[in-house]
């Protein structure tokens, strides 16, 4: 199983503070945010992570990340040159992932407390073609909303105006190495990027996308609010 985290993207709603250094790379709780995800990754029992970021910052990428060794994973870096979108920024993973192997991407700004080590070694063990983690929120409207039935997931609206259901499908995705297929066959979003919801109702189509529930607190780090709380959850997590 391989590690796919996502940091690319310009983070515009994170300005001014976006203006001077890269969204994944701020400050949240005690660390730069980049750190969580490699952490979970980790705790996961994956051990190589290929991380995808912008142009901007990206020395200060390897400044803080490395090779990966204090977390005891190996880190490996891509560059997505312009922002089209966090499926286009996942097929920059292709040749990372061997065509027998499963991965599991976490997108950057996603702060979460669940373990995602158990959902891990289930999905690889098993026939499983793409995962995702919901969580029930009070504003679904700003996410992708799944439409359920039963143990499957019928489809997926990103940042539906009237939400189906009041549940958030997380960034957090595991997928078989089919997904890249799956994304060459993608045409570009109203806001003009290959969007990973869409990703996901090709699976969804085809009977193929189960769910778990997250039961810890999940945060989408991407705006000011966000990130203040965030950090206050880690800092109260950690006991600093
Ligand atoms: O946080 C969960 C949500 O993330 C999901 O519910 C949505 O379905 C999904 O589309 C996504 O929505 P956002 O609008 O929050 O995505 P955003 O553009 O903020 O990008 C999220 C992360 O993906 C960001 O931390 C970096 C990465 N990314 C994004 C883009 C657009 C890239 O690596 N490259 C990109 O081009």
């Amino acid at each position: 199983m391989k590690g796919v985290i996502l940091a690319g993207g310009t983070g515009t709603r994170l300005r001014p503070l976006t203006n001077i250094i890269n969204k994944h790379l701020l400050p949240v709780g005690k660390y730069p945010m980049i750190h969580y995800a490699i952490e979970k990754m980790a705790d996961a029992g994956i051990k190589e992570v290929l991380l995808v970021t912008g142009k901007h910052s990206a020395g200060l990428y390897t400044d803080y990340v490395g090779s990966g060794r204090e977390w005891g994973v190996e880190v490996s870096y891509k560059i997505q040159e312009e922002a089209g979108g966090i499926a286009q920024a996942l097929a920059l993973a292709e040749e990372f992932v061997r065509p027998d192997e499963k991965l599991l991407v976490i997108l950057g700004d996603n702060l979460f407390e669940d373990s995602l080590s158990e959902a891990v070694i289930e999905f690889n063990d098993s026939d499983g073609n793409a995962h995702v983690f919901l969580k029930q929120v009070g504003d679904p409207h700003r996410y992708g909303v799944p439409v359920l039935n039963g143990s499957r997931i019928e489809r997926i609206i990103e940042k539906p105006k009237i939400p189906p259901s009041d549940y958030a499908v997380t960034g957090i995705y595991l997928y078989d190495s089919r997904v890249f297929d799956m994304i060459r066959t993608l045409r570009p979003s109203e806001r003009g990027e290959l969007e990973i919801t869409d990703v996901n109702n090709v699976y969804a189509e085809q009977g193929l996308l189960t769910f778990s529930m997250f039961t810890g607190w999940w945060m989408d780090a991407g705006t000011h609010q966000a990130l203040a709380e965030a950090g206050a959850r880690l800092l109260e997590s950690e006991k600093l």
